[in-house]
């Protein structure tokens, strides 16, 4: 139907999981959506689930047949929504709009989570031909139906089209409490609050900061997850009593998203067996690649984020299933110590301090690391702008979000999270416990390479003298690498004569 009136508002291609969801909630806000989806299967879920929602009012959403009636149903210049796999099926859209007769001033919007530099070529590639625009959402399924949090990042004239959509349709937050205002009801949307959908910058930095945002949710999870198995196997404490410890755990400091549905997790019964259904779970993770982004980016930039490394790292080595299985009938661990009660009681309040202070490293890592990206690719990252959307709507959505939020209001320009006197405080009282923690585990067998990266993070970071020192002598030693030496003024190098008699020290520049 090349020639249908243009009755939509918003044009949609891709109606799986995240689209169907996002389509809803435009929906909601009172948009008329075009959908197109190459499955047919997908628009008729689609198309049923809005007859289900909207009871006797008019069809929201129109399902289209081809690119072609897509474009014709809506206003020009039009606004399109992707939300299709990241890489390649990206570009196939967008070349196949571009053959529906996209023009220049329409603006196509990437929703997926796209690896930032395929944005920023992706900008380029299609300039003349349409307005490539990002925005990374982070939700998951219900975040994407009921309010996600929304990272915009291009051409600002499209931002100024899209800004009314996405805040309409993204998270909300009570600007008294800085807590969530939510509604999970379909047809009735939070219309108050402040909106979790902000500007961050040039093309690309949204995706950046998603990517950010995606490899502390990786360290996040992977540290719940290592305290669970400390309590697991060194504490003998069932999923259940685990899952209470975690529902107490989310009404303080460690209030958040991923310690509620951790408990969630661990309080399901398998409905077959009656089971912990934890318990079935077979323990071998998998991943879809941003927290290996987010790790490779730390590498490439030098700014350290350890911790993000190690949950890739546990991900990596969980799949190693077979292989472990063997190893642990042949690599020896120590044997286990017996806990008294009180112990055991002690052990789970030193890990609850052990995961705040480790979460505020990882925090500090990454908000290091988006820091470190912003200066080498010139974008303006506002921190406490980024730190206010991460407060609802998103998986790491947390209590001390807001804390973060406050500490770069205090000072835009802090350097390291860890350096603002709220954060430094709460670590320099909780440490005690992280280290106890840390060690426990590490003297009974148990890996926790998220939560002691984190530490080892702090005290390298506190560390005025580091051996690198040595370091450089043995790199000057074998590559004749050279260094600087403390009582000279900085830049200027040295080499010794290793080979020679008395080694002598050359000056080099
Ligand atoms: C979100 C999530 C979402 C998704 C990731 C993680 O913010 O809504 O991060 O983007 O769950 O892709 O997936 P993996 O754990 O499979 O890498």
């Amino acid at each position: 139907m090349p020639n249908a009136t243009p009755t939509c508002d918003i044009g949609f291609i891709g109606a799986g999981v995240m689209g169907k969801n996002l389509m809803l909630n435009l929906a909601d806000n009172g948009y008329k959506v075009a959908a197109f989806d190459l499955d047919n299967d997908k628009l008729e879920a689609l198309l049923a689930q809005d007859s289900l929602e909207r009871g006797d009012q008019p069809p929201r959403i129109t399902a289209c047949s081809s690119y072609t009636e897509l474009l014709s149903r809506l206003s020009a210049p039009h606004l399109i929504i992707l939300s299709v796999p990241a890489g390649k099926p990206v570009d196939d859209v967008c070349h196949k709009l571009i053959d529906a007769g996209i023009q220049a001033d329409d603006i196509v919007v990437d929703t997926g989570n796209s690896l930032w530099t395929d944005t920023v070529a992706r900008e380029k590639a299609y300039e003349g031909q349409c307005i490539f625009f990002s925005t990374a959402v982070s939700g998951g399924e219900v975040g994407a139906r009921f309010g996600p949090s929304l990272m915009p990042s291009g051409d600002p004239y499209a931002w100024t089209r899209i800004k009314p959509v996405w805040e309409a349709i993204a998270a909300k937050v009570d600007p008294e409490t800085g807590k969530p205002i939510e509604s999970f009801e379909p047809g009735k949307p939070v219309t108050k609050g402040e909106p979790c959908a902000a500007y961050i910058g040039p093309g690309g930095s949204g995706h950046y900061v998603k990517m950010v945002h995606n490899g502390i949710e990786y360290a996040d999870m992977q540290m719940i997850c290592e305290t669970y198995q400390v309590m697991r196997d060194l504490l003998d404490m069932s999923p259940h009593d685990i899952a209470q410890v975690f529902q107490q755990w989310n009404q303080g400091v460690l209030n958040s998203y991923l310690i509620d549905i951790s408990a969630q997790v661990l309080a399901t019964s398998d409905p077959d067996s009656g089971q912990p259904l934890v318990d079935i779970i077979l323990d071998k993770a998998g991943q879809k690649g941003t927290g290996l982004w987010t790790a490779v980016s730390s590498l490439q930039l030098g700014s350290p984020a350890p911790s993000i490394a190690e949950a890739v790292y546990a991900r990596a080595i969980s799949s190693l299933k077979t292989e472990r299985v063997k190893a642990s009938t042949i690599l020896a661990g120590p044997d286990k110590p017996r806990l008294t009660p009180e112990q055991k009681a002690d052990t789970v309040q030193a890990l609850h301090d052990a995961l705040y202070c480790a979460k505020i490293c990882v925090y500090a890592q990454g908000f290091h690391l988006m820091k470190t990206a912003a200066d080498e690719h010139g974008w303006s990252l506002n921190f406490s702008e980024i730190a206010r959307i991460w407060r609802a709507g998103c998986i790491i959505r947390a209590i001390f979000l807001q804390s973060i939020n406050d500490a770069y209001q205090r000072n835009d320009a802090l350097t390291n999270l860890l350096l603002d006197p709220f954060f430094s405080k709460q670590v320099s009282i909780y440490q005690q416990n992280w280290r106890k923690a840390v060690a426990k585990a590490t003297e009974s067998g148990i890996p926790v390479a998220a939560l002691s990266s984190a530490l080892s993070y702090y005290d390298a970071y506190r560390t005025a003298v580091l051996p690198a020192n040595l370091l450089q002598g043995q790199r000057d030693f074998f590559g004749a690498h050279m260094f600087e030496r403390t009582d000279q003024a900085r830049g200027k190098k040295f080499h010794v004569e290793w080979n020679q008699p008395g080694r002598p020290i050359v000056k080099m520049n």
